[in-house]
């Protein structure tokens, strides 16, 4: 399986910005991942246009459960796709979060977007009080049994593991922690949807730049990274594409 360099933009970048996306894809014509960059919503089309015949994949970073209709500021996943995206996120910590998204909504929402024709990464990850707790697995195994889209198969869904504790704090699990939790996952996904499980990508977010990405990705079971902060510069986020 080809691993997946993904990075989120979160709140971040206007046109200015498309500058970096211009030099990431005049530095890595050719990247031996599939390499994928996830905008805020008013950036999806240019960053697309720009994006065309490279191989550059764009996502959004969220879309609604329903296809259309009466729900202000919100957009579908079919309009992410007109815009030119192959790939959302969905169920992201801060979403969760800050808009008490839970998982019969992500698993909704992730159902959108496959059906959408739209690859649904789908983000679970436990807290720090829930690690102290010793309740890592229990709390990530929920997760995804409730976020876990009807039609979920290695084209239609990744996976992404991210600590909550570890987003934008500098901090990340040891390389046995990642281990066990993404062990944990393949084995959870193929109970619920069998072979299938061993080619859907299972990326590890938190934390991730360059001087710690080779480590990461070494470790069984990490296909790639969902990366934040270290995604909004070319230079960076070059140096994770190119240590998968
Ligand atoms: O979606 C990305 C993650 O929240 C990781 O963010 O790399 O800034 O820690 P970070």
């Amino acid at each position: 399986m080809k691993k997946l360099a993904a990075g989120n933009w979160k709140m971040n970048g206007t046109a200015a910005a498309l500058d970096e996306v211009r030099a990431l894809i005049a530095a890595h014509p050719a990247p031996g991942c599939e390499m994928l960059l996830c905008p805020p919503a008013t950036l999806v089309a240019r960053m697309a246009e720009a994006a065309h015949g490279s191989a550059l994949l764009v996502g959004g970073q969220d879309c609604h459960p329903k296809a259309s209709g009466a729900h202000t500021g919100d957009i579908s996943a079919d309009m992410l796709k007109d815009a030119g995206a192959s790939h959302v996120i969905v169920g992201h910590s801060e979403r969760r979060a800050d808009h008490g998204e839970t998982d019969a909504l992500v698993r909704a929402k992730a159902e959108a977007a496959i059906a959408a024709g739209l690859v649904a990464v789908v983000c679970i990850g436990e807290t720090e009080a829930e690690r102290d707790a010793g309740q890592t697995l229990a709390v990530i195994g929920g997760q995804l049994d409730g976020s876990l889209p009807a039609g979920a198969n290695a084209r239609t869904l990744v996976v992404a593991y991210e600590p909550v504790w570890a987003i934008g704090t500098g901090r990340t699990p040891t390389l046995a922690e990642i281990a066990e939790v993404h062990a944990f996952l393949r084995d959870r996904l193929r109970g619920r949807i069998g072979a299938e499980a061993d080619g859907v990508r299972l990326l590890y977010g938190g934390s991730v730049k360059p001087s710690n990405a080779a480590e990461i990705f070494a470790v069984p079971h990490v296909d790639g990274a969902l990366v934040g902060g270290a995604s909004l510069k070319a230079a960076d986020f070059g140096a994770i594409v190119a240590a998968l």
